[in-house]
C-alpha cells in the first residue's frame, strides 16, 4: 500500500477524527511569534481541510496548503464555500493546484515528499499540525528536508507533537510519538527550539488509555532557522 492509500481510504471511511470545527488554540496564541510579517507566506503541511488555512488567509496571510488526498481537498473548498480553479503543476507529474479566486490559500495536491520550493518558492512560517506525527517515523529526515528548503533564512515553524512509549501502544500508526531527541536530532543544528507548553495528554483522554498508554505528553514546539 503506497503511503497515501492508506488515508484515503481513512477520508473515504470518515475517519478523520483529527479534524476540528475551530481554529487551533495554539495558533491564536502563539500568532504574534509564527506570523511576524505581515503579510506572511505561511504553508501548512499535510493540511487536511483544517480551518486553519481560512482564519490564516483571513488574517491577511498567503496560505499554501500540500495534501494527498482529493477528498480533503474538495471538503476543504465546499465547506468554506469558496469558489477555485484547478490546474496542473508545471514539473509535478499528476500534482494539482487548487487556488481561491484572490489566489490568499493554494493548495496542493500531491505527495509532502515531492513538494520543493522550485513549486511554491519560500515561506516566512510553517504552522505543523498533524503532520510530522502523522508520517512515518523513518521519513523524519526527509520531512526536514522539505521544510528546510522551503523555509526563508530566519524562517519560523510552530508545531505540536505527541510523546508517548510506542511499546505500550496497540494498535500502532498516527500520530506517532517523536521524542526530544529526534527534535534534536532533525532540527537541533539548524533551528533554535523551544517548548512553549507540555500538556498532559491522557487527562480526560479515554482512547489512548485503552490503547495501553500510561502517559502522553501534547507539546507546543517554536523553532527558528538560524
Ligand atoms: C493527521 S491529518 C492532519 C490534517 C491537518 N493538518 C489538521 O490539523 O486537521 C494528516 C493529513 O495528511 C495527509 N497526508 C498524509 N500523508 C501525506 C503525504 N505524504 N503527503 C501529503 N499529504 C499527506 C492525510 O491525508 C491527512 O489529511
Amino acid at each position: 500500500m503506497s503511503r497515501l492509500e492508506g488515508w484515503s481510504e481513512g477520508w473515504a471511511a470518515g475517519r478523520t477524527s483529527f479534524h476540528r470545527t475551530f481554529v487551533d488554540k495554539s495558533l491564536l496564541e502563539f500568532q504574534s511569534k509564527l506570523l511576524v510579517k505581515k503579510p506572511s507566506r505561511v504553508l501548512v503541511p499535510l493540511c487536511g481541510k483544517t480551518l486553519d488555512m481560512k482564519w490564516l488567509a483571513d488574517e491577511g496571510h498567503e496560505v499554501v496548503g500540500v495534501e494527498g488526498v482529493l477528498q480533503a481537498v474538495m471538503e476543504f473548498f465546499q465547506e468554506q464555500e469558496l469558489p477555485y480553479k484547478e490546474s496542473d503543476v508545471p514539473g509535478l507529474k499528476g500534482a494539482k493546484l487548487f487556488e481561491n479566486e484572490d489566489k490568499k490559500i493554494k493548495i496542493y495536491l500531491c505527495d509532502f515528499f515531492q513538494f520543493s520550493k522550485d513549486i511554491a518558492g519560500q515561506f516566512d512560517a510553517i504552522w505543523d499540525r498533524g503532520a510530522l506525527v502523522a508520517i512515518d517515523p523513518s521519513l523524519r529526515k526527509q520531512y526536514t528536508d522539505v521544510l528546510l528548503s522551503v523555509l526563508s533564512p530566519g524562517g519560523r515553524i510552530l508545531n505540536e507533537v505527541f510523546e508517548y512509549n510506542p511499546e505500550e501502544r496497540e494498535p500502532k500508526g498516527p500520530p506517532e510519538s517523536v521524542p526530544e531527541e529526534d527534535i534534536q536530532k532533525f532540527f537541533g543544528e539548524k533551528f533554535t527550539t523551544e517548548v512553549l507548553h507540555d500538556y498532559d495528554h491522557l487527562e480526560g483522554n479515554v482512547k489512548y488509555r485503552e490503547r495501553g498508554l500510561t502517559w502522553m505528553r501534547q507539546k507546543i514546539r517554536f523553532m527558528v532557522l538560524k
